[in-house]
């Protein structure tokens, strides 16, 4: 295998770059949105907040309603799969004179939304959730207060959700993380003139009665880059390219634990836009050993943690992952996902409470597997399908629209 691949993208970027135009005042011109199935829930669920989103394509412009500036919506904001949508938008919600009530698939209303209720409750909406703490959920917006809130765990849809409540009502907030997560609000914020600091632990935004629009290009997203480096470094033969990936350290934490594993992954930064490092990720052959992944490092390495079970797996070397019982309230329980289906295709593996152990042995794996309508389970096992020798089956291969609609085209054509 050998070659240069840019892969879509960033989907995280890609969420918050049209909801903070949305919210400025004035034009925004974003380049190289994601156009997948999330992304458009995103697009949905603003148009119906009165923004007019243009249809996706290489370059579209918006103009934002200014903080504050959203409409009652008529009907229910339809967040399809995606928890980030329905995360920040509740947020963002929450600071409006309004009601809106949030549906989605039925994996998105088995998530747990309890962790958003809580402090945007305590900043003064009220949520009212019709099954448990999941969708549908309706939040009434007021005029919101500030607050200090430790959020006992590790999540930027948590941590955004607050950041956007606190800047639509221009009032000042702080959040407290165990560690830190993804940071890519606070740092298209400060790209858009919001003083938000971040220590490291705690994040503060000071209040903003504007925001200024903003010019964007959407870097590479470095969680779908994570399959191809994960093949290339499975691959007999070869050395792989991954151009224009956002390099975020907050983000990058699987290209580190293949560097654990004595993979050749090299990050070069080569510039950096709206506030993120973006550059290339070199990926050669090596000789793969076991490893651990611990609690703290499991923040930047969240949605790739199924992909990294998958190459140990394929490589035959062991791996304990502990501290990451966030894993079984993502789209599927991906610990049970992908404990159970890497035993369908004869790899050994077990579930722990807040992990997985896969057992060491180099197998011919073989068989179908069932994503249970996931996209990163999906193409985790796709990956494995396509490193030598194997012959997996994925059942349902289209659920990767959710983030990747062109995967399997580009993974034919980077495997060949
Ligand atoms: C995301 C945050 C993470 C991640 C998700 C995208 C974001 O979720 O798993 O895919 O864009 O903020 P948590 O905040 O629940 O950890």
């Amino acid at each position: 295998m050998s070659g240069t691949i840019r892969v879509p993208g960033d989907k995280s970027i890609s969420h918050r770059s049209l909801i903070l135009s949305s919210l400025a005042d004035g034009e925004s011109e974003i380049r190289g949105i994601l156009d997948a199935e999330d992304i458009r829930s995103t697009a949905t669920v603003l148009r119906e907040l009165g923004v007019q989103i243009p249809p996706f394509a290489q370059v579209i412009r918006i103009k934002g309603l200014g903080l504050r500036g959203l409409r009652q919506p008529r009907s229910a904001l339809d967040c399809g799969n995606s928890g980030t949508t329905t995360r920040l938008m509740a947020g963002v919600v929450a600071a409006h004179p309004f009601s809106a009530r949030f549906v989605g698939d039925a994996s998105l209303s088995r998530r747990p939304m309890k962790r958003i209720a809580e402090p945007l409750t305590y900043m003064g909406a009220q949520f009212e959730c019709e099954h448990g703490d999941g969708l549908p959920m309706t939040v009434h917006g007021v005029d919101l207060r500030s607050v200090d809130w430790d959020t006992g765990g590790s999540s930027a849809q948590v941590k955004s959700a607050i950041l956007l409540a606190g800047l639509a009502s221009a009032v000042e907030v702080r959040v407290t993380e165990k560690s830190l997560s993804r940071d890519h609000t606070e740092r298209m914020l400060r790209a858009m003139g919001v003083d938000v600091e971040n220590d490291g632990s705690q994040v503060c935004l000071r209040p903003t009665h504007r925001l200024h629009p903003f010019d964007i290009q959407v870097p590479a997203d470095p969680s779908s880059a994570a399959f191809f480096v994960a093949l290339a470094s499975l691959a007999t033969s070869g050395e792989l390219t991954l151009t224009d990936v956002c390099l975020n350290p907050t983000r990058t934490g699987f290209f580190q634990a293949l560097r654990r594993m004595g993979a050749k992954v090299d990050e070069t930064r080569e510039m950096s836009s709206g506030g993120e490092d973006i550059g290339s990720v070199r990926v050669g052959r090596a000789q793969l050993r076991g490893t651990r992944v611990t609690a703290e490092q499991v923040p930047a390495i969240i949605d790739e943690l199924p992909l990294l079970a998958c190459v140990a797996a394929g490589a035959g070397v062991e791996l304990e992952i502990r501290g990451a019982a966030e894993l079984r309230v993502k789209e599927s329980d991906r610990i049970s996902a992908v404990v159970q289906n890497l035993r369908a295709v004869g790899a050994e593996a077990e579930e722990l409470p807040d992990g997985l152990r896969v057992s060491a042995g180099r197998r011919q794996l073989a068989g179908t597997i069932d994503p249970r309508g996931d996209h990163r389970i999906a193409m985790a096992f796709g990956i494995l399908s396509a490193a030598t020798g194997n012959r997996i089956t994925v059942s349902d291969p289209r659920c990767v629209a959710v983030s990747y609609p062109g995967f399997w085209e580009d993974l034919r054509r980077v495997a060949a």
